[in-house]
């Protein structure tokens, strides 16, 4: 059996909106205990599982560990702050889409290791993809925090910040993406007749299906789309249309989403 991670004492949440939750609850179904952990936000509003409270004073013991959560535009916000409780024993995670490892070391000097992990929402329960990336953090952090994050999915190290953001336009904001697609599969059904309420799961079973026979029997999406569309059948003139425009509309949602990670970062830069 394999051992359940330990999260750091203390742990502490800067923010613990949606994606904050969404790890604490894969956390808390993985059976990792977080009584270590707090949760610290404006709203006070309670986390399942996670002492809440509203701010960094009320927290309690420096950290070792601190996620932060927050958006990256409240960095200048919390930053002044926050920088007062970390110590040369503290591990950051930043979650902040955009905001590079250097500008987060030069906020953050004394901090033992800056970290950049981009999770998805799948996290929440057990399915997600989490990217992970550090300038600085040493072979024994590095390992505690893949133990850690191993729970909530598929948690690769990157190599460098490129490649980490890559990961990020893809996965992290990847499920919005499969949401519409699976979305525009409903609305296709509605305006064919079919109710609301079965086009619904027909749609998500038709993605679940698919996803899980590339998973589970390993064959590439070629050979899947291959054993769909029969030569000059129902398929192969669907994806006529669809491979016409598919590939270029994706490259340019994903273009989309690096140049506002882009900015957000030259933000953080600046300020
Ligand atoms: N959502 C995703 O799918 C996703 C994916 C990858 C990465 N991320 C990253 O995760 C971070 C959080 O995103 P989110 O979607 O979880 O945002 P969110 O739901 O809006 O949550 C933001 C959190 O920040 C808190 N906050 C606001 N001002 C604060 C302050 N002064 N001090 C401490 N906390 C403060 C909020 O407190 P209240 O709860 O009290 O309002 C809230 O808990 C972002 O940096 C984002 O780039 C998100």
């Amino acid at each position: 059996m394999t051992e359940i991670p330990r999260i750091a004492v203390p742990t502490w949440f800067v923010g613990c909106g949606n994606m904050g939750q969404a790890m604490v609850a894969g956390w808390r179904s993985a059976g990792i205990d977080l009584s270590p952990a707090v949760a610290i936000r404006p709203s006070g509003l309670p986390v399942t599982g996670v002492r809440t409270v509203r701010s960094l004073g009320e927290a309690g013991a420096p950290p070792r560990l601190v996620v932060l959560a927050f958006k990256p535009q409240k960095l200048d916000e919390i930053a002044p702050q926050l920088k007062t409780w970390i110590t040369g024993r503290t591990t950051i995670v930043s979650l902040l889409a955009g905001v590079e490892a250097t500008t987060l070391r030069q906020i953050f000097p004394t901090a033992a290791s800056i970290v950049r992990a981009m999770p998805n929402t799948p996290v929440a329960i057990r399915r997600g993809v989490i990217a992970l990336y550090s300038e600085d953090a040493d072979d024994k952090t590095r390992t505690e925090l893949s133990s850690l994050f191993a729970p909530l999915g598929f948690a690769p190290w990157m190599a460098d910040e490129a490649k980490f953001s890559a990961v990020s336009a893809i996965a992290g904001s990847g499920p919005a993406y499969v949401a519409r697609f699976i979305a525009a599969l409903v609305k296709a059904g509605e305006e064919r007749g079919l109710a609301n309420e079965t086009a619904s799961t027909i749609a998500l079973e038709t993605v679940l299906g698919t996803a899980w026979l590339a998973a589970s029997a390993g064959e590439g999406m070629d050979e899947i789309a291959r054993r769909v569309a029969s030569p000059n059948g129902t398929t192969e003139a669907g994806l006529a249309v669809l491979d016409q425009k598919l590939d270029a509309l994706v490259d340019q949602v994903i273009d989309a989403a690096s140049e506002r990670g882009r900015q957000l970062a030259e933000a953080a830069r600046l300020s």
